[in-house]
C-alpha cells in the first residue's frame, strides 16, 4: 500500500464529507460524497447522481473517477467516501477504482465523523485487472 500522509488523509475525508452535500439522491436519500487523490496530488471529487429512471444512477466514486480521467490523471493513490453511516463501495465502483490503482488505503467516512480504513485489495481480492489482457 503506497504511503499517504495524515494531511493528505484529512483533506480527502474534509473533501469528500462537502461534495456529499451536493448529492442528487431524491429517490433512495442516501447522499454519497467521494473523493480521490490523484498522482499528481490533485483531490477529484464526485457525488452520485440518481435518476427517475432508476437504473440510470451513477455512483459517487464513479462520478469521480470519471471526472479524474477527464482531466488528464489516470493514477489514484487514496480514496475517501462519505456517507450518512460510513457505507463500502459498490462492487461496479470497486472494479472501476482497480483500473487505476493498486491497493490504495480507502476511507469510509460516516455523518458523525468516524472514518474507518481499508484498503481496495482487501474490498475486491483476486480481481481481474488490465493485466489479464492480452498487449496490456
Ligand atoms: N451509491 C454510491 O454512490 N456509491 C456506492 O458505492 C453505493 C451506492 C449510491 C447509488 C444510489 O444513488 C444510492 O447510493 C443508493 O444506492
Amino acid at each position: 500500500m503506497g504511503v499517504v500522509t495524515k494531511a493528505e488523509q484529512e483533506a480527502l475525508v474534509a473533501a469528500a464529507c462537502a461534495a456529499r452535500a451536493q448529492a442528487y439522491a431524491p429517490y433512495s436519500q442516501y447522499a454519497v460524497g467521494a473523493a480521490l487523490l490523484a498522482a499528481d496530488g490533485r483531490i477529484f471529487t464526485g457525488v452520485n447522481v440518481e435518476n427517475a429512471s432508476y437504473g440510470l444512477t451513477m455512483c459517487a466514486e464513479r462520478t469521480a473517477v470519471f471526472k479524474m480521467v477527464s482531466e488528464g490523471q489516470q493514477q489514484i493513490l487514496a480514496v475517501a467516501i462519505c456517507t450518512d453511516n460510513g457505507g463500502s463501495p459498490c462492487g461496479a465502483c470497486r472494479q472501476v477504482l482497480v483500473e487505476f490503482a493498486g491497493d490504495i488505503p480507502i476511507f469510509l467516512c460516516d455523518s458523525a465523523g468516524n472514518v474507518r480504513q481499508t484498503s481496495l485489495h482487501t474490498l475486491l481480492p483476486d480481481h481481474f485487472g488490465p493485466e489479464h489482457l492480452p498487449g496490456q
